[in-house]
């Protein structure tokens, strides 16, 4: 009912405007501002475990394989261990090479997802340790694994994943910053700088929110589509992933996520004038590049809905639409740039009239294999 949704039309956009606050529960504890420091009990209890991974394999479904993605250049850019990342459906199916050498680390929402908990047995009986990164408590997947950090987001219900994602991706951040400064792969600077850039996360989120109303005008422009592309680099790339799953999950949409230079080898042959491209544009080391994309997608009467930092305006002059992020720490951004994407899915959807918190075929939690 009415109650539960605390006042907005569907649990996804209630989940979408919770995010500061979940956010903040999930930080609690677990960094300081003051002491400059994080702190995840897990790290404390199995340092030599975990400190001791030659490599780390995280294995996931559906949007938390997308926070795995991002958690997976967040390691190796601060930890310096190898990562792979791996549908859990895949990995359980193949008889992976997992050794007594390896962290798995499990990603899953719900804890059910009968394809994670499966990787994670599997796993297990071959001698890896195993991290589970999990919001529901209590759940299988936690009860299975050897420790793990829950998100703390609060129960989801909206089928779509959202808070749960940034607060995957949220984890991982935290579980990188422990390793590396356990290990000493990460300099005192870039340290701090990640801890302070993380606590101004929450009002970042509250400023981007304050686009809702602005999203919800440009989306009905674009209910027209049949499909989407959407592209990003580096640590924007899972976003474009996870946007496009988003649009395809609710508003029935196709749409695909790509990196965007790979455009040039096959997504390019589909840019004509009914062709919207969400491009995640923010002014990083690869803003160059990415505005080379967004010329590429002009030229060809593709219609660009840019994802900015604020003051930009080069952007601005060539996109069809623009959407501006306050700045932050490019390994931060996905924490920003998905929350347009979500807002954006939502109101294409509802535009459409589709059932948001329940879209077809869908399922919150894949308990079948
Ligand atoms: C289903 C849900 C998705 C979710 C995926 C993985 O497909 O609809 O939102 O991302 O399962 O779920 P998990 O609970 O393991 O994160």
């Amino acid at each position: 009912g009415q109650i539960e949704k605390g006042g907005f039309p569907h649990f996804m956009l209630k989940e979408i405007f919770e995010q500061p606050e979940c956010l903040t529960n999930c930080l609690r504890g677990r960094i300081s501002l003051d002491k400059q420091q994080v702190t995840l009990s897990a790290i404390i209890d199995y340092k030599k475990q975990l400190l001791s991974a030659k490599r780390i394999i995280i294995v996931a479904c559906g949007t938390s394989w997308h926070a795995a993605l991002i958690g997976k250049q967040m390691i190796e850019t601060y930890c310096r261990i190898p990562v792979e990342v791996e549908y859990a459906s895949e990995f359980r199916y193949r008889n992976p090479v997992v050794t007594s050498d390896d962290v798995v680390i499990a990603i899953s929402q719900s804890g059910e997802t009968a394809d994670t908990l499966a990787a994670v047995k599997l796993a297990k009986e071959k001698g890896a340790f195993i991290y589970g990164v999990c919001n529901a408590i209590g759940s299988s997947i936690p009860r299975a694994t050897d420790t793990g950090t829950y998100i703390h987001v609060g129960p989801e219900i909206g089928v779509a994943s959202t808070k749960a994602f940034t607060g995957q991706v949220t984890v991982l951040t935290l579980l990188a910053l422990c390793i590396a400064r356990e290990k000493n792969t990460i300099c005192d600077e870039d340290y701090k700088c990640i801890i302070k850039g993380l606590c101004e996360i929450p009002d970042k989120i509250r400023e981007v929110l304050q686009e809702n109303d602005r999203i919800a005008e440009l989306s009905q422009t674009f209910t027209y589509a049949r499909n989407f592309l959407y592209l990003g680099r580096g640590f924007s790339y899972p976003v474009a992933l996870e946007g496009a799953l988003k649009l395809k999950e609710i508003s029935y949409i196709h749409a695909e996520g790509y990196p965007a230079a790979e455009m040039k080898h096959g997504p390019i042959a589909l840019i004509d004038s009914d062709m919207p491209c969400v491009v995640i544009a923010t002014h990083n080391e690869m803003y160059e590049k990415i505005l080379s994309n967004i010329q590429e997608v002009k030229a060809r009467k593709g219609r660009v809905i840019a994802l900015v930092t604020k003051g930009d305006d080069t952007i601005s002059k060539i996109a069809d639409e623009v959407i501006e992020l306050p700045e932050t720490l490019e390994c931060l951004e996905p924490l920003i740039a998905t929350i347009p994407l979500q807002l954006l899915a939502y109101h294409v959807a509802v535009c459409k009239g589709k059932n948001v918190d329940q879209p077809r075929n869908l399922a919150k939690s894949v308990t079948v294999e």
